[in-house]
């Protein structure tokens, strides 16, 4: 630990709602430097999840956690994207490598679980051998060299929102706006991409379940992004029932490749286009975008970019070249109770019956189990006959898994007519 600080006196003010954008850069100092204990973050954190934070704090603090390791330098011809958090949001995987394979090289700083919500760095991590801990110079080289850098922050790169994320994790001090905003837009800056697209997600299984706090979120990120100069976008995509199929890790990267050799869920592959396109615009190619990125997606170009990309950031490519990773030896099918349409797909509840088999944290050192998850086989509108299977559950153990199904099961509910949402409900510009 570097020397103390009096940490009290942000705190007092915090506790009563009040806040000087000085204060964030003590904060981030702290937090960085290991200046205060994890108690006292936590009980900063409580008080602007509880009270909130004013744009300009927000601001204020998205700014020193960015700069917490070190200035952040602004990379030209870079591009990043990030999700708010959902449930089976592994878009990452295949929007990175797809747009790098377009000749426009992609710059991300990742999160890991948070939540309910997956994260890609554990993700990622469930390919063996995969490193996610990269300095600034090792990200230079990546882009440099396959185009594509996905990382964690580290002493070098926001190592404020490194800690102060892992304490919200388990401190129920996620689904707060600013520290949202804040978290996300500290990675953004801290990757050095000029141009940003943000994927805003909306619905039960996101932080915010309301299309207008999801604007105000998204409008929120797009206000930092233009005080640091730099150019963004957001789109707000329903997360009211799982992206794809896949909840966990390993389980998620295989469908990502899937997705990669064009044998995708659709309501993914078609986000994983829309996010695609709307990236490549941002960086200056704007020009039939979607055009292009679907014919990449096709052409298989892409998963060989994907497979180097593993590769140079030490993941076992071979292994994924030859087919999906292994997972959990447990597998269990839940049938449909009834015949119907499915009227709802409850993500929360499907990510919590992953969380519970181990796919995530429930105290801050936990480690995941990449090998547990949850794949749910249908969507909202789709009609399904008694004791055909809706989902299957990869466990450790029998116990698990039927603990697990029980939880699916809960969720998904059949009737006799349902109203799909569209994918895509807003698009909006800095
Ligand atoms: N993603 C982040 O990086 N931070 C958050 O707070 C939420 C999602």
């Amino acid at each position: 630990m570097d020397a103390p600080i009096d940490f009290r006196p942000v705190l007092r003010r915090a506790r009563t709602g009040a806040c000087r954008p000085e204060d964030m850069a003590v904060v981030a100092a702290a937090a960085a430097g290991n200046q205060i204990p994890d108690y006292q973050l936590a009980a900063w954190l409580m008080a602007v999840a509880i009270h909130g934070l004013d744009e300009a704090c927000t601001v204020a603090l998205a700014r020193a956690m960015a700069g917490s390791g070190g200035a952040p330098p602004v990379h030209p011809g870079l591009v990043d994207k990030h999700s708010t958090g959902g449930v089976g949001d592994k878009t990452t995987l295949v929007v990175a490598p797809l747009v790098a394979s377009l000749g426009v090289p992609v710059a991300k700083m990742s999160g890991r679980g948070l939540g309910h919500t997956g994260g890609t760095l554990d993700k990622l991590e469930s390919i063996p051998g995969f490193n996610v801990h990269l300095s600034r110079t090792e990200f230079a080289r990546l882009v440099e060299g396959v185009g594509v850098a996905v990382g964690a922050q580290t002493e070098d790169l926001a190592p404020a929102d490194g800690r102060l994320y892992a304490l919200r994790d388990v401190t129920e001090t996620v689904d707060s706006r600013p520290l949202i905003a804040s978290s996300i837009m500290a990675k953004k800056l801290a990757g050095g991409a000029p141009a940003i697209l943000l994927d805003v997600k909306v619905g039960r299984g996101a932080f915010m379940a309301d299309v207008g706090d999801a604007r105000a979120l998204a409008r929120l990120m797009l206000h930092i992004a233009h005080q640091a100069g730099r150019r963004a976008e957001a789109l707000l995509t329903d997360m009211d029932q799982p992206l794809g199929f896949a909840i966990g890790n390993a389980i998620e990267v295989n469908e990502a490749r899937a997705t990669l050799v064009g044998d995708g869920p659709r309501d993914f592959t078609s986000l994983v286009l829309a996010v695609a396109a709307r990236m490549l615009a941002l960086a200056g190619r704007p020009d039939d975008a979607e055009r292009l990125v679907h014919e990449q997606l096709a052409s298989g170009r892409a998963f060989t970019r994907f497979l180097a990309w593993v590769r140079a950031q030490g993941g076992d490519d071979e292994l994924l070249q030859r087919g999906p990773l292994p997972l959990a030896p447990v597998r269990l099918e839940l049938p449909a109770p009834a015949s119907g349409v499915v009227t709802s797909v409850d993500p929360l509840a499907a990510a919590q019956a992953a969380l519970r088999l181990g796919a995530g944290r429930l105290r801050k050192d936990d480690p995941v189990d990449p090998g547990v998850g949850v794949r749910v086989l249908v969507k909202v509108g789709q009609s399904v006959a008694a004791g055909a299977p809706v989902a299957e559950i990869y466990g450790r153990s029998d116990a698990a898994a039927e603990q697990a199904a029980q939880l699916v099961a809960a969720g998904i509910d059949i009737g006799p007519v349902a109203a799909p949402r569209p994918l895509v409900l807003e698009h909006l510009f800095a």
